[in-house]
């Protein structure tokens, strides 16, 4: 199996079923030819077995939390993000043969776990009775990773990315907190909690890789993260003490910070955006 057939698979199940596969065949592939045998198979987008809003506008109305039909809705854009996580990963492996070997190794872990994360929300749909599918889905995370070199791919999906993803994990768990949704809970609790470890892996390999590359990793950060919040908008309040079990430092906790209050947390998340492009892209 070759990774462009990885990613244009569209069935849920199928993909998360063969990620070790892929994972394992990037990883022997490098060692064996450079993986320059990979390179130029990223798809546009990956496959999909449910239907796809372009516009986030476009997404119908979410049930109340305290349904089980809004439990089921807010797992099934859980389940979505997950996906593209997983999908981002594999594009990683993919596009970055050159990476160092234990960056790999570890992003592979990730892309595994990611697809555990998936299948969790795809377990707990179908136990709530709304099955994969019930709902379009977007491809917004997809979309918005632009290609650039190692140092910018870790700073947007491990750094940005995920890391507003432990944010948002803790404010729906505050939402969570107040309603009856034990399966909920424990889904979202078992996520938010490795997702700390994700976030942790781009901490650190984002200032390894700073590093070798002669880059100030701080100041980096403080050019960076304020243009990729006006890209990608989120509004959710940060969670600085989830943060910094997940290795972000003070200086960067200041900036998120500084760009939250710019913001005062409204954020346009439709109309025109100024476009990213990140070094090396
Ligand atoms: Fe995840
Ligand atoms: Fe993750």
């Amino acid at each position: 199996m070759n990774t462009w057939n990885w990613l244009s698979i569209e069935t849920a199940r199928q993909k998360t079923a063969s990620i070790g596969d892929v994972v394992e065949h990037l990883l022997r592939a490098t060692e064996v030819d450079g993986g320059t045998a990979f390179l130029e198979k990223i798809p546009d987008v990956p496959g999909r077995d449910v239907s796809l809003i372009l516009s986030i506008r476009s997404h119908p109305p979410k049930p109340g939390i305290a349904t089980t039909l809004g439990q089921a809705r807010m797992l099934h854009d859980l389940g979505n993000i997950e996906l593209q996580a997983m999908e981002l990963a594999v594009r990683t492996l993919a596009q970055f043969p050159e990476a160092p070997p234990e960056f790999r190794r570890e992003l592979a872990e990730v892309a595994i776990e990611e697809a555990r994360h998936f299948d969790l929300c795809l377990n707990a749909l179908d136990e709530l009775g709304s099955p994969w599918g019930s709902w379009p889905v977007h491809r917004s995370l997809w979309d918005m990773v632009v290609d650039g070199d190692l140092l910018s791919r870790v700073m947007i999906v491990h750094r940005y990315m995920e890391g507003s993803g432990l944010d948002a994990g803790t404010r729906l768990l505050e939402k969570l907190s107040g309603v009856k949704a034990p399966l909920a809970r424990e889904v979202v609790g078992t996520i938010h909690r490795e997702e700390v470890g994700h976030v942790s892996f781009g901490s650190s390999w984002f200032r390894k890789i700073a590093r070798r590359e002669g880059v100030d990793p701080d100041v980096y950060f403080a050019k960076w993260y304020p243009q990729i919040l006006k890209a990608i908008p989120r509004n959710e309040r940060p969670d600085y003490e989830t943060r910094r079990r997940a290795g972000f430092n003070e200086f960067e906790i200041g900036v998120i910070e500084t760009s939250f209050t710019a913001t005062n947390f409204k954020m346009k998340r439709e109309g025109p955006r100024p476009s990213l492009s990140m070094p090396g892209g």
